[in-house]
């Protein structure tokens, strides 16, 4: 039984060590998952991953987003491996089937879709003028899904309908997620509270800066743990 916490994915969008560190222990029992992201990773290398889990057991996700022709990204995901990440991202423009064969242990994969960033203009100004952000996201993950990637990362506003194409165990990762009480938006363009996301069928939530620069962070992955456990009894 999958407890409110384990929902919640906190990126390390650090460089320093000791910021890692103060954040892996402040908030090891009150989220499931820490991210690596590619800050992190360049700047104190893969060394990171042994660190974190020599301070604690929870799960970790390595989002480097690999975007490369298929022989370097089988490459570069096969040397990832070394360092068991319960998760990683790739980008889906890879041939059907890619991933079959290849030992990955308990490595999931996931296919970055649209990043949560990128609006209509934006969309527009890479070429894609004419098409919805959402059926460019279904495409994606249509996509993920044919190379056999484990589930993808989408906005919460997709989930429900991607759930519905690919089946219930097709995992949908969640960013872009701003509970009521945060003021700021950040970059972040197509956001859903936490609720929302949990109620569509959302499996995992990536929650840095409202957890991150809040006054009492621990509280902070707390409250949203609290949403989430309300939410859960709406499903
Ligand atoms: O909650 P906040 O906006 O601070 O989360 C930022 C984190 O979410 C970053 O680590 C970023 O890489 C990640 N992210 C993502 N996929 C997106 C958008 C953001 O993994 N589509």
């Amino acid at each position: 039984m999958r407890r409110p916490k384990d929902y919640i994915i906190f990126p390390l969008d650090f460089s320093e060590y000791e910021s890692v560190v103060k954040y892996v222990e402040l908030l090891k029992d009150v989220v499931g998952v820490f991210k690596i992201g590619l800050e992190l990773f360049i700047s104190q290398g893969p060394g990171i991953v042994g660190a974190i889990r020599s301070i604690c057991s929870n799960k970790i996700f390595l989002d480097l987003k690999l975007h490369d022709i298929p022989e370097t990204v089988k490459r570069a995901l096969l040397a990832l491996t070394q360092y068991r990440p319960d998760f990683v991202t790739i980008h889906p423009e890879l041939p059907k089937g890619f991933l079959e064969g290849l030992e990955l242990y308990q490595t999931k994969v996931l296919g970055v879709t649209v990043l949560t960033s990128i609006d209509k203009d934006m969309l527009g100004f890479m070429g894609y003028k004419d098409e919805d952000i959402s059926d460019l996201v279904i495409k994606r993950a249509r996509l993920s899904k044919e190379i056999g990637c484990h589930g993808v990362i989408c906005s919460g506003h997709e989930v429900k309908k991607i759930k519905e194409i690919f089946g219930e165990s097709f995992i949908t990762v969640v960013p872009g997620i701003r509970p009521k009480w945060v003021v700021s938006k950040d970059d972040q363009k197509r956001i859903m509270t936490p609720r929302d996301a949990i109620v569509s069928g959302a499996d995992y939530l990536v929650i840095g800066r409202p957890i991150r620069d809040a006054k009492d962070p621990k509280s902070a992955a707390l409250k949203i743990s609290q949403e989430i456990e309300s939410a859960l009894k709406e499903i």
